[in-house]
């Protein structure tokens, strides 16, 4: 069985109506990135941090996915499919694509702010200053933010290297390292980009761009993949 491996960002998540950032003009709900997705700003103002994935957690909990994550599921049936997502929402799970990884951590669940081995399921709850992990130490979202090393690229980079296929749908490729593992593939095998608008690094001949949104441009990629 062919193996297809999908690199997603947050233009996946865009058609079911969580909103990207690079697309937001820099700004998450009038926020710089420093203040709500980095170690310091988590020092300076844990309110301010908890408040903003309180209120992700929920429009993410709110959304569904859409036609782009179904489509992978129905990949699955001729194909080994694994999704690398440096989304932070549910919604590959919740279509039923069953290989997941995520890069970024996810909303649905908290860890201990000192030990990052502590993770506990919280659906669509808020975390609050005072609650605690079993190690006593305040909960955090268990998101990596920036600067924090990525505890799955390692894992994500031997999945890209037994690719057959690889499809990166939504993500402008700027943040390092999730836009380095697209190098990691073997020589010549097929490159599908779904995604309105080109990356900004420059991409060989063996991508294939379909510039479309994903829900459109997805499921029109697996119907000919399954034909
Ligand atoms: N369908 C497909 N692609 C879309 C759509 C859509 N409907 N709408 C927007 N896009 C594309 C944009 O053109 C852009 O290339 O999705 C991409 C979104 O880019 P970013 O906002 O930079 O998101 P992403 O690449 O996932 O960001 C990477 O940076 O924000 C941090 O940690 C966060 O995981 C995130 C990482």
């Amino acid at each position: 069985m062919q193996h297809i491996v999908l690199l997603t960002g947050a233009g996946i998540s865009a058609d079911s109506g969580l909103k990207t950032f690079r697309d937001a003009g820099g700004l998450w709900e009038g926020h710089r990135i420093d203040e709500v997705a980095s170690i310091d700003g988590w020092n300076q103002d844990k309110q301010k941090v908890l408040n903003f994935y309180n209120r992700r957690r929920e429009q993410a909990s709110k959304a569904k996915p859409n036609e782009a994550h179904h489509s992978i599921t129905k990949l699955e049936k001729k194909y080994r499919v694994s999704v690398i997502t440096q989304n932070v929402d549910d919604l590959h799970e919740r279509a039923g694509n069953s290989t997941v990884l995520h890069l970024h951590g996810l909303l649905r669940e908290a860890r201990s702010e000192v030990d990052e081995t502590l993770i506990t399921d919280i659906g669509a709850n808020a975390i609050n200053i005072g609650d605690f992990s079993e190690d006593g130490s305040q909960l955090r979202p268990n998101i990596v933010w920036f600067g924090e090393p990525v505890p799955n690229i390692e894992k994500a980079s031997y999945i890209v290297a037994e690719a057959d296929i690889l499809m990166v749908v939504g993500t402008s490729l700027a943040v390092y390292p999730a836009a380095s593992l697209i190098h990691y593939t073997k020589k010549s095998i097929p490159k599908y980009i779904v995604d309105p608008k080109l990356p900004e690094i420059s991409l060989s001949d063996e991508w294939t761009h379909i510039q479309n949104k994903a829900k459109a441009g997805l499921p029109e990629l697996v119907n000919q993949l399954i034909k």
